[in-house]
């Protein structure tokens, strides 16, 4: 694959980086595997705490032997100034930060060498971050498993606008499975392609087999975005989101609808393998994914879906 702007500020050998996901890559097995395949992992710092969060990081740099590697934290978090503290002690090449603003911690990151990639959902949010001075930003949009963009713009549009404005490198993500997606993303600007979903149907992933068969299971018009009032998630279709879909219609209270959106949650299907009440966050893309290969398998076929799609424009 073509090196790009991303490819090169990161060492990386390929513009294809494994999504930070909560439980899912909450382990060293998934990113130590993608980066050691030539992508960039990201362990999702998210739901961790911080002793095996520290640990992770220690494992995925054993395996990798000096490759790149990254992690994804919400700044939200009462915690996240503990999780800064270690990234900068260990020496953490990459942060994909989320949920909360960059400034206060740009120059601090970036004197060590460490780069600093910012998620935004919106056009004014990447502007801000673009204004701090972040190295580059994330650009999911509305097909993406997890919080994907609650304004509905679809990847198509979000990517090809931020690339418009933006003079810093741009990941993209959301609705890609395989290469054939990459090479769109890349023909619209993006100069990386984030793949979550695709990641979690992997040996190495870090949940339940029952979340990973349903990502078998879940055809490409099967995925909902559920709390629609709040922060909503796109997941598969079950009696959780039901119970939600049917509180959006019946104009339920305010308390009442916060109430059952919290009363489920994404480690009980994730870790306990409940894929009927948990929240099975998946983006669309699950219904391009038909198998549960290794991470370094998933790799080797994305680079040769890729050149299949370019092969495809230049003949
Ligand atoms: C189960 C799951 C958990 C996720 N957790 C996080 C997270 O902790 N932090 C974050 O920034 N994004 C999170 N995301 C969003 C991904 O980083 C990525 O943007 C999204 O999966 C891309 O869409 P795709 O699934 O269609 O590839 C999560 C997505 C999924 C499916």
């Amino acid at each position: 694959m073509t090196p790009t702007r991303l490819t090169r500020m990161l060492s990386v050998r390929y513009p294809i980086i494994q999504a930070g996901m909560s439980w899912a890559s909450s382990n060293a097995a998934l990113p130590a595997a993608v980066s050691n395949a030539g992508g960039l992992g990201v362990i999702a710092a998210g739901p961790m705490y911080l002793d095996a969060f520290r640990q992770a990081v220690r494992e995925v740099k054993a395996a990798t032997n000096g490759a790149t590697f990254g992690v994804n934290l919400p700044l939200y978090r009462p915690a996240a100034a503990s999780f800064l503290d270690v990234i900068e002690e260990e020496r953490v090449p990459v942060v994909f930060a989320s949920q909360g603003g960059p400034k206060a911690h740009l120059e601090r990151f970036q004197r060590i060498g460490t780069r600093w990639i910012h998620v935004v959902s919106t056009i004014e949010h990447a502007r801000k971050a673009a204004n701090a001075g972040v190295d580059a930003l994330v650009v999911v949009g509305s097909e993406a498993g997890g919080h994907p963009p609650a304004n509905g713009v679809s990847t198509l549009i979000a990517v090809r606008r931020a690339a418009q404005e933006f003079s810093i490198p741009i990941v993209a993500g959301g609705g890609v499975a395989d290469g054939f997606g990459i090479a769109a993303l890349l023909a619209l600007g993006a100069d990386a392609v984030q793949l979550g979903t695709r990641f979690i149907a992997t040996r190495e992933a870090g949940v339940h087999d029952n979340y990973k068969r349903a990502i078998l299971d879940t055809d490409v018009a099967d995925t909902v975005l559920v709390g629609v009032r709040g922060l909503p998630v796109r997941m598969t279709k079950n009696r959780f989101a039901d119970a939600v879909l049917n509180a959006d219609r019946r104009e339920t209270d305010d308390a009442a609808y916060d109430a059952l959106f919290k009363s489920s949650t994404l480690k009980q299907a994730a870790l306990d393998g409940d894929v009927e009440r948990g929240k099975v966050e998946l983006g669309q893309s699950a219904g391009l994914i038909h198998d549960l290969p290794s991470a370094a398998e998933v790799m080797a076929r994305l680079v040769q879906e890729y050149e299949q799609a370019v092969a495809r424009l230049v003949h």
